[in-house]
């Protein structure tokens, strides 16, 4: 059987299939790549979901190098058609139900997409004997810390809510496909993303649009839970790093040592909004919620020479400023299907004292 060794991708010009780059991560990604690397063409698969957006792609619609095409990733023959059709050469596979809170409210499209799609993606891949699969993953899969610690890649995996578990499944399958195929695969582990297109269910976009319509900040439990902030472009080019030059089989964290309790980050949105904090309203908790994500990203910053270009405070004021700018952006989104969702999450969920 042929065996991958080589670390490093060498191709001129690459076919790369994404999949879920209408949605937050995969559509900055998109920006990314055909900013940087003029010579890969990127097909965009997305089944556009709720969470999926061609607004975020308008800008490169016609770019020579980007083409896109709607299909769902659990959809074996349609994938299997495209990959065909595009002669793609690799899989970098965004492609997710990405909310926790959804997930708490019915897993089974967790399942379908995160588990069972990330298994018709690899199938595919190792029939075609890809050049690489990156799949892209999460903190989650690693579980909750205390007050200490760091999440490094040797951390067990213990995911606590439904989307973390299918995450956790399919970093399982990826790994399974490499030990039992020799398919090239690569795993990012990545904490909290924010900036620009993030959809307004994630804390910093909801944060921000609600503060921009003077209606209240919900802040789940003691508001002390903590996530480790990265901004999206930073998490953009780790990708790409590890895609490239990754070793083959491996696991790479990714985040920017940079941890805020929930609540801190409110009062900062606020203060950035010129807003008070009378807006802020405890609620009752996430179920299962997580107290503390941090991750040790030494492994990636070391052997890749990645690092974060952006300051958290250049960061949160570009993307506060971004929503400001692009209202009807988040507005379109939020008086659509969203308003149904934000009711049966928020309403009637008991507010408590801070
Ligand atoms: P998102 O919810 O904004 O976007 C997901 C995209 O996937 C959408 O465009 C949606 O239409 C598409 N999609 C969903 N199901 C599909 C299916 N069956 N077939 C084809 N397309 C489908 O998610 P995001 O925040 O951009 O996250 C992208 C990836 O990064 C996910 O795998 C997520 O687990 C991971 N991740 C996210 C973060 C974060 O902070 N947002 C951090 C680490 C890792
Ligand atoms: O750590 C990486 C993960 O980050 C990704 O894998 C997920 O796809 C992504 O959604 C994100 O998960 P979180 O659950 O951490 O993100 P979220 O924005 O939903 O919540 C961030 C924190 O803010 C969390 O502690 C819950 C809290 N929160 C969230 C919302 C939406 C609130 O207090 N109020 C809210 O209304």
């Amino acid at each position: 059987m042929f065996v991958w060794t080589a670390a490093r991708l060498d191709s001129s010009r690459m076919n790369i299939l994404i999949t879920g780059g209408a949605g937050f991560i995969g559509s900055n990604f998109v920006h990314y790549v055909l900013k940087r690397r003029q010579q890969d063409k990127i097909v965009n698969v997305d089944m556009l979901t709720y969470a999926g957006n061609l607004e975020n792609l308008e800008d490169v619609r016609s770019h020579p190098n980007y083409v896109f095409e709607k299909a769902d990733i659990c959809d074996r023959d349609a994938i299997e058609r495209i990959l065909e059709k595009h002669n793609a050469e690799a899989i970098i596979n965004f492609a997710a139900e990405s909310h926790v809170d959804r997930s708490i409210l019915g897993a089974a499209e967790f399942i379908r997409t995160n588990v069972s799609g990330t298994q018709v993606l690899l199938e595919l891949a190792n029939q075609r004997k890809m050049k690489r699969f990156l799949q892209v993953s999460t903190d989650e899969v690693y579980g909750s810390l205390g007050d200490t610690g760091l999440f490094t890649e040797e951390t067990p995996l213990h995911p606590n809510s439904p989307y973390s578990a299918s995450k956790a499944g399919a970093d399982m399958l990826a790994l399974a496909y490499h030990h039992t195929f020799s398919l090239p695969v690569v795993i990012t582990r990545c904490s909290n993303n924010y900036g620009p297109y993030q959809f307004p269910e994630k804390l910093i976009p909801l944060l921000i649009a609600n503060a921009l319509n003077d209606k209240p900040l919900p802040v789940y439990g003691d508001g002390k839970n903590v996530r480790d902030w990265l901004h999206v472009e930073d998490h953009c080019a780790a990708i790409d790093s590890v895609f490239h030059d990754g070793k083959i089989g491996e696991i790479y964290n990714v985040g920017g040592s940079n941890e805020w309790m929930n609540i801190d980050i409110v009062k900062l949105v606020l203060e950035l909004l010129n807003k008070p904090e009378s807006l802020i309203t405890f609620v009752q908790d996430r179920l299962g919620h997580d107290r503390r994500y941090a991750i040790d990203s030494s492994k990636i910053r070391r052997e890749l020479n990645w690092k974060p270009g952006y300051t958290f405070e250049h960061g949160i004021r570009e993307t506060v400023q971004w929503y400001i700018k692009n209202r009807t952006w988040w507005e379109n989104i939020i008086t659509g299907e969203y308003q149904e969702y934000y009711k049966r999450m928020y309403e009637g969920r008991e507010k408590i004292a801070g």
